[in-house]
């Protein structure tokens, strides 16, 4: 199996965020129809699927790239009784296969990086319906002049992270208004992301240590979080609620 997968198998999650967030997020919207179709893009395991299922009582259309996530997304919704409202789908952000229209509300946490900001919000944008709603979270900057140490480690991993305040324009220059923003608090990150990976890192390298090359892969997962640790407060994901 691929190590990368190996690291992220049975995850509760595949980027930081939290169900206080997401419920926050979700609270923001003021009208949504009371069966709402919505989007989830880039679901990873689903934990926020099955949520969104039971905060909107909608219709949650769930689409990611690696099936073992949405086969994990599936068992969630089976065992928290919300398989009914939600379908699970093998397709590409990047290529979405729905109607104009679609959607009164797509959702996306930790996703939208994979083909750019500003490119999701342009091409997501005909999904969602006239008046209807886009919540998603990005990473970026919290503040200027980042120490060189974070800085450099963010410009190779994620060349394409902006300050807030860019992002802001972005937005308005992709034609939404914002409702509202906030920052996900350091547990979000911690507690429903890098702690499961930190256990399962500290497995894998003792299962691992006698093949570089796998150490180093695991290195850099080490490194991500190791820069967490010292860095929080330097950035975070914000989480922006839109309205089409
Ligand atoms: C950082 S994870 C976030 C997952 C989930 N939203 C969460 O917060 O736990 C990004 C997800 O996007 C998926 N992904 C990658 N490329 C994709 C694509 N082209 N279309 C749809 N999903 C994609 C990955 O498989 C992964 O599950």
């Amino acid at each position: 199996m691929n190590l990368f997968f190996e690291i992220h198998k049975d995850l509760p999650r595949e980027g930081p965020g939290d169900p206080l967030s997401t419920e926050r997020a979700f609270q923001v919207i003021p009208d949504l129809p009371v069966n709402p179709t919505i989007l989830d893009i880039g679901c990873g395991p689903g934990t926020q699927t099955v949520q969104l299922a039971k905060l909107s009582n909608g219709t949650v259309y769930a689409i990611d790239m690696h099936q073992p996530f949405l086969d994990q997304l599936q068992n969630q919704a089976e065992k928290h009784h919300v398989i009914k409202q939600i379908h699970p789908l093998k397709m590409s952000m990047m290529d979405l296969k729905f109607e104009p229209t679609s959607f009164d509300l797509i959702w996306s946490e930790g996703a939208i990086y994979i083909m750019g900001f500003q490119n999701g919000l342009e091409s997501w944008k005909p999904f969602i319906k006239p008046g209807g709603y886009l919540a998603v979270s990005e990473l970026c900057w919290l503040k200027d002049n980042p120490p060189q140490e974070v800085k450099a480690y963010w410009e190779d991993d994620y060349p394409g992270m902006k300050s807030n305040q860019e992002n802001l324009k972005i937005i308005e220059q992709a034609g939404y208004t914002v409702l509202d923003h906030f920052f996900l608090p350091e547990n979000s990150w911690w507690d429903h992301y890098y702690k499961p990976i930190q256990e399962r890192l500290n497995l894998l390298r003792s299962q691992y240590a006698d093949q570089p090359e796998a150490i180093k892969m695991l290195d850099a997962s080490q490194r991500e979080i190791d820069i967490f640790k010292n860095y929080f407060g330097w950035y975070s994901y914000a989480f922006y609620i839109l309205k089409n």
